[in-house]
């Protein structure tokens, strides 16, 4: 009989063998899934013999993740925030720099009262600032009808179904004219399309396309952003936007065509520009 330990052995070697990152990492948290452990309490049983039942349960999970399927659609949560959300291929892995975004919103941004957030994906954005912001009302929009669902399923588990509201959008189409806002918030679909099929296997097999790339140049969804989001702002309100490294002299071009007043060049924990923020 094998043990905990010569499995995850075992496992990191074939998952190396696939090509997968941090390997015995991933290997000791697929393992620990499968056992309800967390990766603690597997290192405490370490010596412990597995039975067949929950090797086979763990054989299941190596192969999908030596399909290069990413461990949290495997596992079916993240944490984004302090928020466990369910994800999975409907939406996109919610990423530490938009937990970075959301962090840096909570510092530099007064508490709203009205806030929408434009692709929400598994509605990451819109629940943690939810949370931050006790009094605000949030309205999450996306294209992907599969997204929405998430969002919904993912508001109501954190209990903020109350004040987060999830609706299938074009961008703006399904608001009402004169509808306004004190944030607005977004990650939109912003590689190119080279960039997005040169993503690891993880991401471009697996993440829905449309949450990566808005077409060739990257910036066709942030161009749409960017020139209806006034109609929707209340006077001061603030424009954010995640973006791509490459994309902040093109997006300050548009947002003073545009007519917003002034606007703020943010970078990640790394000194990259990856954010934006534009006040009305
Ligand atoms: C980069 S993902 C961000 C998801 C989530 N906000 C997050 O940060 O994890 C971009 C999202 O925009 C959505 N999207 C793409 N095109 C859209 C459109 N035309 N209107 C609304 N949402 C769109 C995608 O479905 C996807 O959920």
């Amino acid at each position: 009989m094998r043990t905990v330990l010569e499995i995850i052995k075992m496992s990191t070697d074939f998952l190396e063998g696939k090509g997968v990152e941090q390997a015995r990492l991933q290997a000791e948290l697929l393992v620990g899934h499968a056992l309800g452990l967390k990766r603690m309490q597997l290192y405490l049983q370490f010596e412990r013999p597995l039975l067949e039942p929950e090797l086979e349960t763990i054989r299941g999970l190596l192969r999908r993740r030596g399909q290069r399927e990413p461990l949290q659609y495997i596992v079916g949560t993240t944490e984004f925030f302090g928020l466990t959300l369910k994800v999975d291929r409907r939406a996109l892995i919610p990423r530490p720099e938009t937990e970075y975004l959301v962090s840096l919103l909570t510092e530099r941004v007064n508490p709203p009262a009205r806030l929408l957030d434009l692709g929400t994906g598994t509605g990451a954005i819109a629940l943690a600032l939810a949370v931050h912001w006790p009094n605000c009302s949030v309205l999450a929009l996306d294209v992907s009808p599969e997204a929405v669902a998430l969002a919904e399923e993912n508001a109501r588990a954190t209990g903020l179904a109350d004040r987060v509201t999830v609706r299938p959008s074009d961008w703006f189409a399904a608001l009402r004219t004169g509808e306004q806002f004190d944030l607005i918030v977004s990650n939109p679909p912003y590689l190119t399309v080279q960039e997005t099929d040169e993503t690891a296997p993880e991401v471009r097999q697996f993440e829905p396309r449309q949450a990566l790339t808005p077409g060739p140049s990257g910036l066709e969804a942030i161009d749409r952003i960017v020139a209806r989001a006034q109609d929707f702002l209340a006077s001061g309100g603030v424009l954010a936007l995640e973006t791509g490294i490459a994309q902040h002299e093109g997006i300050a071009i548009k947002l003073a065509a545009a007519g917003f007043a002034r606007h703020e060049s943010l970078t990640d924990l790394t000194g990259r520009p990856r954010y934006v923020l534009a006040w009305r």
